[in-house]
């Protein structure tokens, strides 16, 4: 179904006090969330238990990674099958910084998509493409490319696909995609998924990532394919946080 939804992807920030704090004063606002958005948050590994556990908490709470093998001898690696036993339904798979700065490759990013889905779990599927894609005008190509390994999924599996468009020069750097270029390139990824899923693609939900902030929201959330957002920094202040649930409402 395509929904709204707004994830915020907490990195590694905040111990466990924090964390809770965190979690604490957005759920005791939950209230002032629009009815018709899906909030969700993904913490550290290590707090996810203690938060995905809460009674009615309004929020959903996703892990930011999971291995790409199913179980075995993986020092430091947390299976998804792991995750489902303590509650976790979603996971972030192929974050530009998973992608980028830990070298996952498309077909490590594939495998955990497998495993996700074997294990019926929801996926939020990251792609974009980086500064010097755009300027040689290859970012389409660059998408199309990092977008295969969810183009070949049985259309039950899809539906537990939502995809995040995050171009990396625009992840923590303050510069924002405009929502000309958001919308422009969401349309194609709908395109593609349309090419492969037929109209079931346009019940897919497709979010925009990279420096959402109170002061861009609206914006960028009123586009005609852009669904919600995947916010990192500002999902860490709660204010600016519930500003950018609110427009996507
Ligand atoms: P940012 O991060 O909002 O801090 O740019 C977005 C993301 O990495 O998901």
């Amino acid at each position: 179904m395509r929904k709204k939804i707004v994830a915020g992807n907490w990195k590694m920030n905040g111990d466990l006090n924090e964390s809770i704090s965190l979690f604490k004063a957005l759920e005791s606002r939950k209230d002032e969330f629009p009815s018709d958005v899906e909030v969700m948050v993904a913490p550290s590994y290590l707090y996810l238990h203690e938060l995905a556990n809460r009674d009615n908490s309004g929020i959903k709470v996703i892990a930011q990674n999971c291995a790409d093998n199913e179980n075995g001898a993986f020092t430091g690696e947390v299976s998804a099958t792991m995750l489902k036993s303590i509650g976790i339904e979603s996971c972030i798979v192929g974050h530009s910084e998973r992608r980028h700065i830990y070298g996952e490759s498309l077909r490590d990013i594939a495998e955990k998509v497998m495993i996700l889905i074997n294990q019926n779990m929801q996926i939020i599927f990251c792609v974009g493409e980086q500064l010097s894609d755009r300027k040689s005008d290859s970012h389409f190509d660059v998408i199309s490319d990092q977008l295969q390994s969810i183009l070949s999924l049985a259309p039950s599996a899809f539906d537990n696909i939502i995809v995040a468009y995050e171009p990396v020069w625009a992840i923590g750097t303050g510069e924002t995609a405009s929502p000309e270029q958001a919308q422009e390139m969401h349309a194609f990824i709908r395109l593609k998924l349309k090419e492969a899923y037929g109209n079931q693609a346009n019940l897919s939900s497709i979010l925009y990532g990279g420096s959402v902030k109170p002061s861009n929201a609206v914006e960028l959330f009123s586009q005609k394919d852009v669904d919600g957002g995947l916010v990192g920094g500002a999902s860490l202040n709660t204010n600016d946080f519930i500003e950018i649930i609110k427009a996507a409402g």
